[in-house]
């Protein structure tokens, strides 16, 4: 059902009927603050890692529902660390605000660990509980002789890193959105505060298809986004309502958050013609032509993802942005005496 009579200027809309849902007891929530959003993360629990990454054990399958935009915001990943350890980097630190159940920095750490990295610290957080223990329990079962941590713990407050410390920031897939926008100049300092290296964000864009968060759209009877307000409320066919902050960005507005701590390296558009339906018959029903479809996709894709229009209209906006600052690891600070050494013996001879 569509909730087509109450949509004032700038509102999104939809519904789509189809399979019930997982049951889970009804939510509802009325207000913004961040205990409601953490509640909607609290209570999807287990289910949300297979809804947002598909096969937990496939961490690099990217076979899943958003696997057209994962397979992009991974091979930016990959490339970073293989940057850093071509660098001569053997210590890395990576940092995850709003990891939900930890599957970036699974991934993050298994590659740093391949890429023969022999020091890594990560540290994930969140809001919501019930995601930091599935991460942590995930972590444990995987991750030995890594110093790996998952806090529960609010984005806008400020982080316990020190200043420059960490070589990789995430913040993926609108863990950004649920917060104020009022604070995103403030949070993007103190991000930028503890980064040294690079801040990675994706956030859905203002002309982005509707999504339902914790469950596919398929088990939406009513969704209603409000930009006003900054407000979405969700029915779903099990009997459940959610209605919680949210705010979708335009591609300058997520520059202008960000260009004030941190050069921008690339704003881009990601699943603009809604490739990830790809595989999907329904939407598809020619698969015969299905490479021939895929191959016009992404070149459409690579011609269109920096086009400011066309970004308004991505499903995601992946923002790649570098730090001014200058590392103040131990690593670093090693070599920078060990250069300071040698530049001393040059110019004091004994
Ligand atoms: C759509 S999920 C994305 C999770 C994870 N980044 C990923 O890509 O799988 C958004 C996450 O942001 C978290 N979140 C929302 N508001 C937050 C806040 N103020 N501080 C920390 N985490 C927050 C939610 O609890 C949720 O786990």
């Amino acid at each position: 059902m569509v909730d087509q009579d109450s949509i004032p200027t700038r509102k999104w809309a939809s519904g789509v009927t189809g399979s019930p849902g997982i049951a889970h007891s009804v939510l509802a929530r009325d207000d913004e603050t961040p205990a409601n959003v953490a509640d909607i993360y609290n209570q999807a629990g287990d289910d949300y890692a297979s809804y947002a990454d598909g096969d937990p054990s496939q961490l690099f399958a990217f076979g899943g529902m958003h696997a057209y935009a994962d397979r992009h915001v991974w091979a930016v990943l990959e490339t970073k660390l293989a940057d850093l350890r071509a660098s001569g980097k053997r210590s890395v630190r990576f940092l995850d605000a709003g990891c939900g159940p930890g599957t970036w920095l699974r991934r993050l750490i298994l590659r740093a660990r391949a890429l023969g990295f022999s020091s890594i610290t990560a540290r994930g957080f969140d809001i919501a509980e019930a995601q930091i223990q599935r991460a942590r329990l995930t972590a444990a079962a995987s991750l030995s002789e890594v110093n790996v941590t998952f806090d529960v713990a609010d984005l806008a407050d400020r982080l316990p890193e020190p200043d420059a410390s960490v070589d990789i920031t995430l913040c993926l897939y609108s863990a950004l959105s649920h917060l104020p926008v009022e604070r995103l100049t403030d949070i993007s300092g103190e991000i930028a505060r503890v980064t040294s290296g690079h801040f990675i964000t994706t956030v859905r864009s203002i002309g982005s298809t509707p999504t339902a968060f914790v469950e596919s759209l398929e088990n939406v009877r009513r969704l209603k986004h409000d930009h006003t307000n900054d407000r979405c409320e969700i029915d779903l066919s099990d009997g459940r309502h959610m209605a919680f902050g949210f705010h979708l960005f335009t591609a300058d507005e997520l520059r202008n958050h960000f260009a004030r701590n941190f050069d921008i390296e690339d704003l881009r558009g990601l699943d603009l013609f809604h490739g990830r339906f790809m595989p999907d018959a329904r939407w598809n029903p020619s698969q015969a032509a299905e490479s021939q479809i895929a191959d016009e996709l992404d070149r459409l894709e690579r011609a269109y993802a920096t086009n400011t229009e066309f970004m308004d209209r991505a499903t995601h906006l992946l923002l790649i942005a570098r730090s001014r600052q200058v590392a103040t690891s131990i690593e670093n600070l090693d070599s920078n005496s060990a250069a300071l050494d040698l530049a001393i013996d040059r110019t004091c001879p004994t």
